[in-house]
């Protein structure tokens, strides 16, 4: 193994983060920053060192992981959060309190986002709320303790809050609040090696996990998953970020998990299918084309359309698959090539434990529009849970070559993904090839 391959290997066992060794510009700029001065091979070596090495592969931690954060990020998520029922749930278990854990924490702004509407939901009364932070990076867990932010990480927060809960300082930075800082504890966490919950805490109210497991492979996501609802109490409530849950990454039973990605019943119009989207498929992820061929006929009536694809949507993202699926066939005897009815048959497959019909439905939705990123992307998770990563990869990029922020699909599709969010998904399976 060259000293690049080996680093990624390093990398892999010490946080469950896959890189290619194609990442190479990636990694060697990781490495100099972490290490200057030294080659691959110099610094597997001081990582080997008893003394010296925890030190070395720490800071290479810090540089190859990804710590984008923001207060109230995907704030739709945080206002399902039934604060009062977490509160009555923690009073039946013996506890005076609510206690969370905002796990894979970056620089705090989630952790202390929770503290904020904890507050806000009691108002004007005070409930013990105890509040973990945990992530692997050590300088992340610094810059989180400081507590000190840049004007751009709080734009989530109305100016009440902020005035509220943060001081400004002259160059505009804002600093978290004393009330806030009381709440809210920080420390180093692996989620890969360490025990979860961590040592030496009791189960959790609430679990927060968003914008983590999508770096690791797919059986080690599973494994979390697992973990996170043996920590979190009965009746207690576990958020995956919206590109976890769009991986179908979903709680089992014995809690209450939020929201998925896909909108309720009542949300905005669905845009119909985009017309000549039928191209620029990636060789391998179309495959031959359902029995009428010659292009989909569509409906001339798009609101009947429109409501039972809101219902499948709605049906696949509360985990009733029964629902979905029939809605999404009533759709396809009247167009048998729609695209979103293939995806919709596609999430509930993969959400079925069934990548293989995902694979199929998924290629289906690709066929009828190569421009599909998510089909695309949700294909590459079908791929994945597979063990396919030739055919993961391809429909990666696809999805990235076709992400469009501006794609209205996008936003009904999903509760305030963020695209950025799907792409940096992409890129991580890509291995930063892209
Ligand atoms: C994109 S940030 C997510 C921040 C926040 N949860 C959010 O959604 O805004 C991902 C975080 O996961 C952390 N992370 C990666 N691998 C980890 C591991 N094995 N154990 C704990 N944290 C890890 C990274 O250090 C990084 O801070």
């Amino acid at each position: 193994m060259d000293g690049l391959a080996g680093l990624a290997a390093l990398v892999r066992r010490e946080t469950g983060i896959t890189l290619a060794s194609s990442r190479e510009t990636a990694l060697r700029s990781a490495l100099r920053r972490a290490a200057p001065g030294l080659g691959p091979d110099a610094f597997l070596r001081e990582a080997a060192d008893p003394v010296r090495g925890p030190a070395a592969v720490a800071r290479l931690v810090d540089e190859v992981t990804t710590q984008e954060t923001t207060f109230a990020r995907d704030r739709r998520q945080f206002d399902a959060i039934d604060w009062p029922e977490l509160l009555r749930q923690a009073s039946a278990g013996g506890d005076t309190g609510i206690r969370a854990w905002s796990a894979g924490c970056a620089t705090g702004e989630e952790p202390y986002t929770l503290a904020l509407l904890a507050t806000e939901a009691f108002a004007p009364v005070t409930v013990p709320v105890d509040v973990l932070g945990t992530d692997i990076s050590g300088a992340a867990l610094a810059a989180a303790r400081t507590g000190h932010y840049r004007p751009r990480a709080v734009q989530g927060l109305d100016s009440v809050l902020r005035q509220r809960y943060l001081t400004r300082d002259r160059d505009g930075s804002y600093r978290v609040g004393g009330r806030l800082r009381g709440m809210v504890r920080f420390r180093r966490h692996n989620l890969i090696r360490d025990p979860i919950p961590p040592a030496g805490e009791a189960p959790f109210d609430l679990i927060v996990c968003r914008n983590v497991l999508i770096y690791f492979e797919p059986p080690v996501a599973r494994r979390l998953m697992s973990a996170f609802e043996r920590a979190v109490r009965p009746g207690g409530m576990l958020i995956l970020g919206a590109v976890d849950s769009l991986c179908r990454y979903r709680p089992g039973s014995g809690h209450r998990p939020a929201p998925g990605p896909c909108r309720a019943p009542g949300a905005r119009p669905v845009p119909g299918p985009r017309a000549g989207a039928r191209q620029q498929a990636e060789p391998g992820t179309a495959q031959q084309a359902p029995a009428t061929a010659g292009g989909p006929q569509r409906p001339a009536g798009r609101s009947a359309r429109e409501e039972r694809l809101t219902g499948a949507l709605a049906a696949a993202d509360r985990g009733d698959a029964e629902a979905a699926l029939a809605e999404a066939n009533l759709l396809l005897t009247e167009d048998p090539m729609d695209p979103d009815a293939h995806f919709v048959r596609g999430l509930v497959r993969l959400s079925a434990g069934d990548p293989a019909g995902a694979v199929d439905a998924l290629r289906r939705a690709l066929y009828s529009d190569a421009a599909f990123a998510l089909a695309a992307f949700t294909l590459g998770r079908a791929h994945d849970e597979l063990g396919d990563t030739t055919a993961a990869r391809r429909a990666y990029r696809q999805a990235l070559r076709t992400l469009d922020p501006d794609d209205e699909r996008h936003e009904f599709m999903l509760q305030q993904v963020d695209i950025g969010d799907i792409a940096a998904a992409c890129r991580a399976r890509l291995g930063g090839e892209a």
